[in-house]
């Protein structure tokens, strides 16, 4: 199969986990040598976040806010592309066609931001898109998708699956509540109904879910 891996950066770079980051490196490994086809794609966490502020503090428009945003990402999917050591590409992809290349060259390819104005999300999906990926799977810091936000009322019910339909439903219902956008970016969700591109969020503290969901187990919120 061909598997995008969405990495939130509020799981491993808020602050940077370097234990968590290794255990990705292994269980990306492992996928890896099962013969799968793999796609990274990490955010800048906390790093990117200071750097918007300080691009803001310097009254810069949103676009350099959102380049040095980029850089930041980049530099933390070279970090975890040198841990993935042999299977790893050479460098990290910054473009759709090099992502293409090193994966057909058989590389797990690494990638950060893409352009200003979207989120890595955005970016998984476009990638799932241009490479035929076979799912997408994105490590969020919640369990996967509630019928409210968690962290705000106890009775939230995690669903196991949901149908791109309803995942827009479960957005709209909940637009005024802040937070519930970590989840996934809206934007790509949009995107992954109109590509139907099937997608799995787990729990990114936990890096086996990865291995669970590519193995077909019933793990974290599925998106079909
Ligand atoms: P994200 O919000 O996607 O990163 O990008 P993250 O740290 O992984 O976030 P979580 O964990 O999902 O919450 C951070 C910022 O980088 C810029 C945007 O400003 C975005 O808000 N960015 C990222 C781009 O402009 N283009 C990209 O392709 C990616």
């Amino acid at each position: 199969m061909r598997i995008v891996i969405r990495i939130g950066g509020s799981v491993v770079a808020n602050p940077i986990n370097t234990q968590l980051l290794a255990n990705y490196a292994d269980v990306i490994n492992t996928i890896k040598m099962q013969g799968h086809g793999i796609v990274v794609v990490v955010g800048g966490g906390a790093l990117a976040r200071q750097f918007i502020g300080l691009a803001k503090e310097l009254e810069l428009d949103t676009n350099a806010q959102d380049e040095v945003a980029i850089s930041c990402s980049r530099l933390f999917a070279q970090l975890f592309l040198k841990k993935l050591g042999k299977y790893g590409d050479t460098k990290v992809s910054v473009t759709l066609e090099e992502t293409v290349k090193s994966l057909s060259e058989d590389k797990i390819v690494v990638m950060g931001g893409l352009k200003p104005g979207i989120t890595t999300d955005t970016v998984a999906t476009l990638v799932a898109d241009v490479v035929g990926a076979d799912m997408l799977l994105k490590g969020s810091d919640q369990m996967g998708v509630y019928n409210k936000d968690p962290r705000k009322h106890t009775d939230a019910i995690k669903l196991d699956h949901l149908s791109f339909e309803e995942l827009s439903g479960v957005f709209e219902q909940n637009h005024h509540q802040a937070g519930i956008h970590q989840i996934i970016d809206p934007e790509a969700v949009k995107l992954l109904k109109e590509k139907q591109i099937k997608t799995i969020i787990v729990s990114g503290f936990e890096p086996k879910n990865m291995l669970s969901a590519v193995q077909g187990k019933n793990v974290g919120t599925l998106i079909s």
